[in-house]
């Protein structure tokens, strides 16, 4: 296992994200609601910069009792990154892709030491 320095925490702030290369591939890590995330920038679909996007909460339809539309709201329990590509969108604690669970990107292990971040690999 390697260890990948990625900055020092205070230069990564609630809601912001740092691609950084690991190895072999490129990662976007994520630091949202007080926790580290970190997966493959390569998106599922073809490839793009999956973690370059927007980070934005889930958009979601709320339904009436018929099924009938209520209108769109944003989620207050789920935020996903976008990629930039084509928009597939994917939830930020988990790296899943929002439409199709089973697709996932490849996740890191990020791990504190002192006042540095790193990703595991
Ligand atoms: S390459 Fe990412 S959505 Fe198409």
């Amino acid at each position: 296992m390697a260890e990948t320095f990625i900055c020092k925490k205070d230069e990564l702030q609630d809601g912001e994200r740092k691609i950084v290369a690991v190895g072999e591939d490129e990662v976007g890590v994520f630091f949202h609601q007080g926790r580290y995330f970190a997966y493959s920038n390569i998106c599922l679909h073809q490839g793009g910069p999956a973690c370059e996007g927007l980070i934005i909460a889930k958009t979601q339809e709320l339904l009436n009792e018929d099924r009938t539309s209520k209108g769109l709201s944003f989620s207050k329990d789920q935020t996903n990154f976008v990629c930039p590509w084509h928009g597939y969108e994917y939830d930020i604690s988990t790296g899943e892709c929002d439409s199709d669970r089973r697709l996932k990107l490849r996740s890191y292990q990020v791990v504190e030491k002192a006042s540095d971040i790193y990703v595991v690999s």
